[in-house]
């Protein structure tokens, strides 16, 4: 047999990428066929070599015989990177905007989908806190990782993150230092506990799973980039779904989905800003 050219290596990488895509669906229920296919084949390609094992079939195998290895395949394919106040310019309009508004209501749900290692959750948090509302309000942060979860429910970062995450929270227009609320130790900041009280880590898939109650606020940022246009579409409907009437979303700063059929059912509250207020149209 001739040895694979680097098409002919390229062209079977991709067969293997489908059959290993179908069998984390088909074993475990994970579908990621509506995620943009480029990044996500390059996420595959990446835990491979991470990986050592020499096809992408081996690791297709080794996920289909070895269940304790799913949590790791998860959290690599899914790229739960984020940051305190994470592009404050929106946190800033969630302070300004959205926040006298959730004010009127007597208990405050809200959901953060897609919560990484949990510092957005934080963030509103310290937001509600700050405007004293954190003590009826109620924050489910979901995720489909469980490390990034468990991570999460820490709530300790890298003490080299603390400079970014201050510098985000002044330009948030916070009204303190974001050192108020962590303690330092060693090579970590370690987030106040009374943060954690109101949130709620939960696992939940934007792919599979269902509604999630009536929220006042969902915050949804840096999640719908990685999905092709149906998956946003279906994910954008969700959310419209668990959302009160005058419900707010907010999405990341490259997200625009929110066209076609549901321009009728959100309007922008700020010109140009992916923030948007559930219309009173169904
Ligand atoms: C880039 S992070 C965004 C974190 C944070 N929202 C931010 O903007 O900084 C994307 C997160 O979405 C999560 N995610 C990816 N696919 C998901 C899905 N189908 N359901 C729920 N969360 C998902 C990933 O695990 C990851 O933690």
């Amino acid at each position: 047999m001739s040895p694979e050219s680097d098409v002919e290596r390229r062209e079977l990488e991709d067969i293997e990428i489908e059959l290993f895509i179908r069998a984390l669906d088909l074993r475990y229920g994970y579908d990621f066929s509506g995620y943009a296919q480029a990044s996500f084949h390059r996420r595959v390609r990446a835990l491979h070599v991470s990986s050592g094992l020499p096809t992408i079939s081996a690791l297709t195998a080794r996920l289909l015989h070895d269940e304790a290895y799913l949590p790791q395949v998860i959290a690599r394919l899914s790229v739960p990177v984020s940051e305190m106040f994470r592009s404050p310019r929106s946190f800033e309009l969630l302070r300004r905007e959205v926040l006298p508004v959730l004010a009127s209501y007597p208990q405050i749900s809200i959901w953060q989908a897609g919560c990484a290692h949990g510092e957005e959750a934080y963030s509103l948090a310290i937001l509600l806190k700050e405007a004293g509302l954190y003590n009826r309000t109620r924050i489910y942060a979901t995720d489909i990782s469980e490390e990034a979860l468990s991570k999460a429910r820490e709530g300790i970062y890298p003490l080299r993150e603390a400079r970014l995450f201050s510098d985000n929270y002044l330009k948030a227009g916070g009204g303190g230092s974001l050192s108020d609320w962590y303690t330092a130790l060693y090579n970590h900041i370690k987030l106040d506990e009374s943060l954690k009280e109101r949130i709620t880590f939960v696992n939940h898939n934007l792919v599979v799973d269902g509604v999630f109650g009536e929220m006042h606020l969902i915050l949804c940022r840096n999640v719908l980039i990685y999905f092709g246009e149906d998956l946003q579409q279906r994910v954008i409907g969700l959310f419209r779904d668990s959302l009160v009437r005058g419900g707010f979303l907010a999405l990341g700063d490259r997200e625009r989905p929110v066209s076609g059929r549901f321009a009728q059912e959100f309007r922008p509250l700020v010109p140009g800003q992916p923030l948007y207020r559930r219309t009173t149209v169904s």
